[in-house]
């Protein structure tokens, strides 16, 4: 064991780097945020589990069932089939690796398999681009950033696998055609992937939702992150698929785990986020989500006047508690920002400063933050 002196030093180590850290309540651009109090009582209570061998960790395992139950309600499947993942890279990549091993001898040329994604698609396609040897071609959006159907119907050929749309975009939080994309979807026999990892759990909770997920015919898999708007301990993200049929076309083969194979694509991985957000979505219920999805747009809508009244105009006008204000000097006001230690980010096209109004983004922090950018306008 070391010795006392030892450990207090470990201590102070890590809480002063902890401390250099730049605290939530000066983040406007995150897309997580500070865990929900019973999420943290959850990710501590089961801080040692490893989903990876879930013939030990059988306990975990049944509430990994239970928390898809509930986010099979929300996405309006009963048959929903899927599992809790590092994140909306992983959910992502499995989705089209899902449906390119499914369509692996439907298409002409199986060694030449393509995706159709919106121009606005997060990063993480280009990572699957990469790993999985999909083509990924990408369709430009119309004057709403929201991706142009016809195009992505001019790009699907006789090897695409899949389309991809996307509810709640990262940069400016819209929400693409998804009804005309599933009937394309259908009318061409192929998969379709929606990136929820955002707007799954703002969407269902907003009045008048529009329509994302398994209501749609020809959604076959979804992304959604309870690590985002679920306010679960990280890492907690989601793949849910239509049914069982897709976790088949992921497996593997385990020789020398308690179960005989694995569809996940980590081996190892923990069952914290599955508690957290299990505990976060089951405590709070739909009427809870409701509350905190409405404070989060309220505060949006708060953030908009304020930044209105000092000559920002949005992009569009938000969707979600997402909102991007066009400005040429993007860079220089997130620049002169961070060295306040305040924390947005910026988009190149149009060039704007992004804002994504998480649960810790209440009235005060939108108050203390616009007093901050009052002095950033007239520095820079
Ligand atoms: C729409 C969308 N998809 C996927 C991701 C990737 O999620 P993660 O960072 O959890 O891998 C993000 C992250 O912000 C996102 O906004």
């Amino acid at each position: 064991m070391p010795s006392n002196e030892r450990v207090s030093e470990v201590e102070e180590r890590l809480a002063s780097f902890r401390k250099e850290d730049i605290p939530y309540s000066r983040v406007l651009s995150s897309m997580c945020t500070t865990p929900h109090p019973l999420a943290l009582k959850a990710h501590e209570l089961f801080i040692e589990t490893n989903l990876g061998d879930p013939g030990i960790f059988q306990g975990t395992r049944e509430l990994e069932g239970l928390l898809l139950e509930i986010l099979g309600k929300i996405l309006h499947n009963p048959n929903v089939a899927g599992y809790i993942s590092s994140g909306g890279t992983e959910a992502n990549i499995q989705g089209v690796r899902a449906a390119r091993n499914l369509m692996r001898n439907k298409i002409k040329n199986p060694k030449e398999p393509n995706i159709v994604i919106p121009k606005s698609a997060h990063f993480s396609f280009e990572k699957i681009g990469d790993i999985l040897g999909v083509e990924v071609r990408r369709a430009s959006l119309d004057d709403d950033y929201r991706v142009n159907v016809a195009e992505v119907e001019s790009l699907i050929d006789s090897n695409t696998v899949a389309l991809v749309g996307i509810a709640g975009t990262t940069e400016l939080g819209q929400i693409d055609p998804l009804v005309e994309l599933s009937e394309l979807a259908i009318e061409k026999g192929i998969e379709m992937h929606v990136d929820a990892a955002f707007g799954g759990l703002v969407i269902p909770f907003m009045d008048d939702p529009y329509p994302f997920d398994f209501q749609l015919e020809g959604v076959s898999s979804i992304t959604i992150d309870p690590h985002k708007m679920g306010m679960a301990t990280i890492p907690s993200g989601g793949i849910l698929f239509r049914n069982e049929r897709y976790l088949r076309a992921l497996e593997v083969e385990t020789p020398y785990l308690t179960t005989r194979t694995q569809y996940t694509l980590t081996g190892t991985r923990p069952g914290t986020g599955v508690a957290s957000a299990f505990a976060v979505l089951y405590s709070l219920g739909f009427e809870g989500m409701k509350e905190i999805v409405s404070e989060c747009i309220k505060n949006t809508k708060l953030l908009v006047e304020e930044m209105r009244a000092l000559g920002f105009e949005p992009v569009i006008d938000p969707v979600m508690n997402v909102v991007s204000f066009k400005t040429e000097k993007a860079e220089r006001i997130k620049e002169n920002l961070m060295s306040r230690r305040w924390v947005i980010s910026t988009i190149r096209n149009p060039r704007a400063i992004r804002f994504v109004i998480m649960p810790h983004v209440t009235e005060e922090v939108i108050g203390d933050f616009i007093k901050e950018f009052k002095k950033v306008l007239k520095d820079i």
